[in-house]
């Protein structure tokens, strides 16, 4: 499937379009859609997590390549699944043990794909490779993780939350942790979406300032208010807290520092008490997952029945799948 937009030229941020056709286009951050997109996926993965059925043969004749540098449990399955599902084939390429662009450059890798594969869904060290791949497929490449963003995440992470609540309207979201590809692209959703969010982080742990530039400019055009402060106590009275973990993939060599820098911002029953004031049956609690239990999140909060944590693992396949069916044009 060829891409309807024009080739880039450079890896850097594109400001958010107003209208897009999503039909074979790339999905490397959320800023590659609208907001008037986003809720289009909504409603997609709404309807075809309501009822699979007439999207049985919708991918019949595709197939997806899976190229993953990290591990996954929740990324690999629900891509895998939702593809099957649809009648689509989903070939997965571990590449654990090899990085993009050793064996064979990246452009390469690009050029070679194009010509048998339809779609590839990628999981990369470096947000930098999967914008080469892009730059020389065309075929739509899908961001699965980098170390800058998780698009797919966000989208589940949005589409969870406006199911909870029937709605996203008047909702104020606190992110708790590591200024990280997961708060990226969170930021990214809820600034589009209009909701509200606080960013809570360690001095040194801040989220990127072209990241949080994007954010707040998304933000003045759906009137989000984002706020960012060091201080856990801002906690308070916010209708739902993310936390993810505080070393991410990739960053082993760092966990101690970062074990003892991240400390004072665990998700305890104490905090989530803060959180729940003012909000009527208390604040939900979210993770990306993995969760390191007993680290950035205690037991209680994560077993509690407002943790929707499950409901946002399943529901990366049904967003995943409303993105494969518009990317496919069969929505
Ligand atoms: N949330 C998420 O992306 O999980 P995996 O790393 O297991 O895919
Ligand atoms: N921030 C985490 C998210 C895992 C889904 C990581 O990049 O490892």
């Amino acid at each position: 499937m060829a891409k309807k937009k024009a080739t880039r030229k450079s890896a850097k941020p594109r400001p958010a379009r107003k209208r897009s056709t999503m039909v074979g286009a790339d999905f490397l951050s959320l800023t590659q859609r609208s907001p008037a997109d986003v809720v289009s996926l909504f409603q997609t993965a709404a309807k075809v997590k309501r009822n699979i059925r007439p999207y049985r043969r919708a991918l019949e004749g595709t197939t997806t390549v899976l190229l993953f540098e990290k591990s996954s449990l929740r990324t690999r399955i629900t891509f895998e699944t939702g593809i099957n599902a649809l009648g689509g084939t989903a070939l997965y390429m571990d590449h654990a043990n090899q990085r993009l662009g050793e064996r064979e450059s990246v452009r390469d890798y690009g050029k070679n794909l194009e010509r048998w594969v339809d779609c590839v869904v990628a999981r990369v060290y470096r947000q930098s490779v999967i914008e080469e791949l892009a730059d020389n497929a065309s075929i739509p490449i899908i961001n699965a993780l980098s170390d800058r963003f998780h698009p797919c995440q966000a989208l589940a992470d949005l589409f969870s939350l406006w199911e909870r609540a029937g709605g996203l309207d008047g909702l104020r979201l606190a992110y708790i942790g590591d200024g990280n590809n997961v708060c990226h692209s969170l930021m990214h959703a809820a600034s589009m979406l209009g909701v509200d969010m606080t960013v809570i982080t360690p001095a040194g742990y801040s989220p990127a300032p072209d990241v949080v530039e994007e954010s707040l400019a998304l933000a003045a055009e759906s009137g989000a208010v984002l706020a960012f402060s060091h201080d856990p106590a801002v906690i308070e009275s916010h209708h739902a807290v993310y936390t993810d973990v505080w070393v991410s993939m990739g960053q082993a060599d760092e966990a101690g520092k970062r074990r003892s820098a991240f400390a004072d911002y665990a998700v305890t029953p104490s905090l989530m008490q803060t959180a729940s004031r003012g909000i009527k049956g208390g604040s939900l609690f979210m993770h990306c997952l993995p969760a390191l239990r007993g680290v950035e999140v205690m037991d209680e909060v994560i077993d509690a029945p407002t943790s929707i944590v499950y409901d946002q693992a399943e529901n990366r396949m049904h967003v995943q799948n409303a993105l494969l069916l518009h990317m496919f044009g069969k929505a």
